[in-house]
């Protein structure tokens, strides 16, 4: 049986091929799912594994003679594609000198995002890690000025209706069966928020997604983790700072977006798939001249 996934039904497939496997293992030590285990010295492939073959490609990746494949669960050999040298991988000096430089860019040049760009960064994103491989998310690419404030306009058209019927005396009225966290949430939070963003879209300004150049929406399949989505964003954002373009997630688009099913056609999601979140990316117009030292609650040694 296979880990549900929207798409694939099936389990990941491996073959051996027995003529130039040696044996030596590696194969087997580093499956998760133990379908490919040693026994009495020989490579076997097992059909009795919990989960099966999830096409994480691990075997493939690490067999020295190139003889163990994978296919199904949308994997191939032919997407096997060589690894990157020691000396063209970033350093823990470099990577924390891009985190720290990094930083959330509400103010934009007027620039295009290049479309190669776009696709770079998409590319960068899909190197991240996923609950279960493979990936159950999806990304719509808003492109464009103009493209992307008609998007945060039917957004704050969202919060809008919302507001409408989220009146203080009606949260008071439902405060005992919504809870304290949940009224303090919508009456200091969701409420000023949808009325900052009318206001500004009253003043000609975009203040969802910043008049930004492109528009990253990451959504995820019923059966896949919230979190997939998130940490793709979080790849797609480091991936675009590395390549000098301004960025900010955005949380506030996705819950409007996920309500409103012509937008989420629009926007070519597939029925069932929930938006997740945002990101926006811009050639910045702001410097930041400093970094900032953040730290986390609690950092617990047990
Ligand atoms: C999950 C998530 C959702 C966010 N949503 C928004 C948003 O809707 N609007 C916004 O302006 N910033 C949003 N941000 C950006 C944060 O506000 C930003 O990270 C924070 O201001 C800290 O600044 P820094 O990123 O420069 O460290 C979000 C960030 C995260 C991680």
């Amino acid at each position: 049986m296979a880990v549900p996934h929207s798409i694939y039904r099936e389990t990941g497939t491996v073959a051996i091929n027995t003529v130039t496997c040696k044996n030596c293992g590696q194969c087997a030590r580093i499956c998760p799912t133990e379908v490919l285990r040693m026994e009495e010295g020989r490579l076997k492939v097992c059909a009795d594994s919990s989960f099966g073959c999830i096409a994480c490609g691990h075997c493939m990746m690490v067999c020295p003679e190139g003889s163990v494949s994978v296919t199904g669960r949308g994997l191939a050999p032919g997407d096997l594609i060589p690894l990157p040298g020691k000396e063209q991988c970033a350093k823990a000096e470099e990577l924390e000198a891009l985190m720290l430089s990094r930083r959330s860019v509400r103010r934009f040049s007027g620039r295009d995002i290049e479309p190669e760009a776009l696709e770079r960064i998409l590319r960068m994103a899909a190197s991240a890690p996923m609950g279960i491989p493979p990936w159950d998310v999806g990304c719509v690419v808003v492109s464009g000025r103009t493209e992307v404030r008609q998007l945060a306009d039917a957004v704050v058209e969202g919060y809008g209706s919302l507001l409408k019927y989220m009146k203080p005396w009606l949260l008071a009225l439902l405060r005992p069966f919504i809870g304290r966290k949940n009224y303090e949430f919508f009456g200091q939070f969701v409420i000023p928020l949808a009325k900052g963003y009318l206001q500004a879209q009253g003043e000609g300004k975009d203040a969802l997604f910043y008049d930004a150049a492109a528009v990253l929406l990451f959504h995820h399949s019923p059966v896949a983790e919230a979190a997939d989505a998130m940490i793709a964003c979080t790849y797609a954002m480091l991936a675009a700072e590395a390549m000098g373009i301004g960025n900010t997630m955005i949380g506030a688009a996705a819950p409007i977006i996920q309500r409103n099913q012509g937008l989420c056609r629009r926007l070519k999601i597939p029925p069932g798939n929930k938006p997740a979140i945002a990101l926006v990316l811009g050639y910045p117009a702001a410097v930041f001249r400093k970094a900032i030292r953040r730290r986390f609650t609690a950092v617990t040694k047990v």
